[in-house]
């Protein structure tokens, strides 16, 4: 019998197998408390949680802030723009100030990769990773899985196309990791710019024409163009970049039945994918964000001390 023994949540890379699959577990069970009419459980009163975001987020922020109150903890929200950051104080210092507050958590969005674990080497409070640069985001990956294992099943055998910006995706990054763990076959699809054939070490196919490989999918995960992370041009123009790699209404047809289609957000419409065919019935994109919630209760649960799945 596994028992979860981890403080933190840092990537996926360097996990195993049960511990994905715990969480995964764990996660199911918390989405049945979102729909409850009370929507709380005790699990962690008493404990401080500290969201701190150095970069911008939507969706992670406010579900981490939602998760963490469902398990009753209490939370606090701290922005670059409202904190000592601007003042010149260090990542370390700003987050042992917070450790000397009790904080017992501390989720962190960063644009540098390494910053959590540099914080959760130096502090005894728990370190969550809510993207660290171009580097991980495992949080994303995991409620990404689970969205698939909750209409597609098991996730062995089962082609995962990754589609877009991929040298500079924390995203791809962590679901590479998850997915090949939980035996799905990886198809990461781009420019030769942006998808290079060294990623074929992490065992994964790299394909430089979605046409080539679109009718083969189960899953087609849009990943945006992160302008903020690229330093030069990676392709001509947006408008090429969409007729080569855009999911685009022509293209959308040409998916398998039942192939869900996936976007980790904020969406870029008409680029990385047409407007109507991210709100089509095919879409699982607001599925993801609701599922985010129980991924996120499930990992404060098991890095707040809890065990295993909870009953
Ligand atoms: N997917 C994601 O990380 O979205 P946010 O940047 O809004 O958190």
């Amino acid at each position: 019998m596994n028992t979860w023994n981890r403080k933190d949540l840092l990537g996926i890379d360097g996990m195993e197998l049960w511990e994905i699959e715990m969480i995964l577990d764990a996660a199911k069970a918390f989405k049945g408390v979102g729909e409850r009419s009370l929507k709380k459980v005790p699990a962690l009163r008493g404990r401080t949680l500290v969201n701190f975001f150095v970069e911008p987020s939507t969706r992670t922020r406010v579900s981490f802030e939602l998760a963490a109150m469902r398990l009753s903890a209490d939370v606090v929200n701290m922005s670059t723009s409202a904190s000592s950051l601007q003042k010149g104080e260090t990542l370390k210092d700003t987050a042992k100030n917070l450790e000397a507050l009790h904080a017992d958590m501390i989720v962190l969005r960063h644009s540098s990769p390494g910053s959590c674990r540099f914080l959760a080497d130096r502090l005894q409070a728990s370190i969550i990773n809510a993207g660290d640069g171009a580097h991980e985001h495992p949080t994303q990956a995991l409620l990404d899985s689970f969205t698939m294992r909750e209409h597609l099943g098991s996730l062995a055998g089962k082609k995962v196309g990754i589609v877009g910006d991929i040298l500079f995706s924390r995203v791809a990054r962590s679901n590479i990791h998850t997915l090949r763990k939980l035996g799905a076959e990886v198809f990461l699809i781009g420019p030769t710019t942006l998808v290079p054939r060294s990623f074929e070490s992490m065992g994964v196919r790299v394909c430089h024409c979605l046409d080539d490989v679109i009718g083969e999918l189960d899953v087609i995960n849009l990943l945006r163009i992160q302008h903020e992370r690229q330093r030069k041009e990676y392709f001509p123009s947006l408008g090429e970049y969409t007729a080569l790699f855009g999911l685009t209404k022509a293209r959308a047809v040409r998916l398998r039945e039942g192939c869900l289609i996936m976007h980790p957000g904020p969406i870029n419409r008409g680029v990385e994918i047409d407007s109507d065919v991210a709100d089509s019935a095919r879409s699982v994109i607001l599925e993801q964000v609701t599922h985010g919630l129980a991924v996120r209760m499930a990992v404060l649960y098991l890095c707040a001390g809890g065990k295993g799945v909870p009953a």
